[in-house]
């Protein structure tokens, strides 16, 4: 921070070595020059004012993900802003208002600028945060695709097939810009690891329980306990993970993704002697306001989709247009016949109501749908009600699935919804609703 109480954040073109020390530098963009973009880190109910100053070549902004912001701070160019142009510098402040771990990156072509870097970790502390600074720790996991020369793929951007299907994946992982990196730890003290999956499209499938890890948080709202999870659970892009976790034995416990055969993507490496135990101490969750069911207002939420799905034609720019005529215009995907930022909102709410999102994902892929500026809770899938219906702010839907979500419509403003598969967002599946 300066003088002024602001924290400087610049994008710059910058190189990395993703493939390792025998690797290439990639030309990336990055916050500051750091991948992932510098950590900033304040407590809750704290002021954050960022100085932004754009050095690229092509306009951008930056999007707060996770945080209930001001609409005119929430950074996304073309609806609450415009794009802050090469060499302008924009202020961003506002509070923040919840506990947890999210972050920020770029809203102006996400598409293109997300998989060159624009990301960056944001926390914001419990006033009464149990985990000591070096107990707490931050892993932005990213899926980069290299080419033959281990440099990142950039030709393949914006192609057509990977809009269409299931986004721009990968074929490097990498843990805070470093692949297979050693994470170290103490032994017999409780850790914070905050997961972040800053990935353009792949959803991690994570194991915590196969390393003696418990999670506390999702999407950075806090559970108040430490929740056993068997199995996998997934980690789609956007979304955020909090664990818990106390190595008891000396060695490396390897960090895996369960897609197929496990895969280690890095190693926590455990040191010291046995610390006198210490109890766990979970922060208590945030306090959000409860939905209210009872007077709730549903809409639906239809995705649809073409080449592969049910989408024959879709409405853009007010004009009904084919399939053969969308795919044309770059756009595959639809929410509720509309491809892409309709003129009318997808669905205006009062300020304070409660909506019922009731999702159908009638596409073949799976989607990451993410509303700005407020939490929301998933109530049910496939109609069956879930034991634990957790505060997120980006939801998970498989191919055929049925989710219903609920928020309380209460921060006023113009917001997006879309898919954090980002080139299913630039490519129709984003929208907006009001609040009034
Ligand atoms: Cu994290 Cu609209 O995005
Ligand atoms: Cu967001
Ligand atoms: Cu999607």
């Amino acid at each position: 921070a300066s003088g002024d109480g602001f924290i400087q954040l610049e994008a710059v073109k910058g190189q990395s070595r993703l493939y390792g020390e025998d690797g290439g530098l990639s030309d990336l963009w990055l916050y500051n020059g750091k991948l992932p973009g510098p950590e900033i880190r304040v407590k809750r109910g704290e002021r954050v004012k960022v100085r932004f100053k754009n050095s690229l070549d092509e306009p951008t902004s930056v999007h707060w993900h996770g945080i209930r912001i001001d609409n005119a701070m929430d950074g996304v160019s073309g609806l609450t802003q415009p794009a802050v142009q090469p060499g302008e510098t924009f202020d961003y402040d506002f509070v923040a208002p919840d506990a947890g771990t999210y972050w920020y990156h770029a809203h102006h072509m996400s598409w293109n600028q997300v998989p060159r870097g624009l990301a960056g970790p944001l926390i914001v502390e419990e006033e009464d945060n149990p985990f000591s600074p070096d107990a707490d720790i931050i892993l932005s996991l990213s899926d980069w695709r290299l080419d033959d020369n281990g440099l990142l793929d950039t030709a393949s951007f914006g192609a057509r097939h990977d809009f269409s299907h299931a986004g721009r994946l990968g074929n490097w992982l990498t843990i805070n810009g470093t692949s297979l990196p050693d994470i170290p730890v103490r032994k017999g003290r409780w850790h914070r690891i905050r997961l972040i999956n800053t990935s353009a499209s792949r959803v991690l499938d994570l194991a915590p329980s196969r390393f003696g890890a418990k999670v506390i948080a999702l999407d950075g709202q806090g559970f108040g306990t430490a929740r056993d999870i068997d199995g996998v659970i997934q980690l789609a892009p956007a979304q955020r993970m909090d664990l818990v976790m106390k190595p008891d034995s000396a060695g490396p416990i390897p960090f895996e993704m369960m897609t197929g055969q496990p895969f280690t993507f890095a190693n926590f490496v455990v040191s010291g002697e046995k610390a006198e135990p210490k109890e766990l101490r979970v922060p208590a969750p945030n306090s959000l306001p409860e939905p209210d069911l009872v007077n709730a207002r549903s809409f639906p939420l239809d995705m649809a989709g073409g080449a592969m799905g049910r989408m024959q034609s879709a409405t853009m720019d007010g004009q009904e247009l084919s399939m053969r005529e969308l795919v044309q215009a770059g756009n595959f995907w639809a929410f509720n016949g509309q491809a892409g930022m309709g003129d009318k909102p997808l669905f205006s709410a009062k300020r304070g109501e409660t909506i019922i999102l009731e999702s159908t994902n009638n596409t073949a892929f799976p989607h990451a749908i993410h509303l700005h500026g407020h939490h929301f809770r998933v109530l049910e899938r496939n109609g069956e009600k879930l034991a634990h219906p957790d505060w997120r702010d980006t939801f998970t839907t498989q191919r055929g699935e049925t989710v219903k979500i609920a928020l309380v419509a209460d921060n006023p403003g113009k917001w997006l919804v879309h898919c954090h598969m980002l080139g299913h967002a630039a490519s129709g599946m984003m929208d907006w609703f009001e609040v009034a």
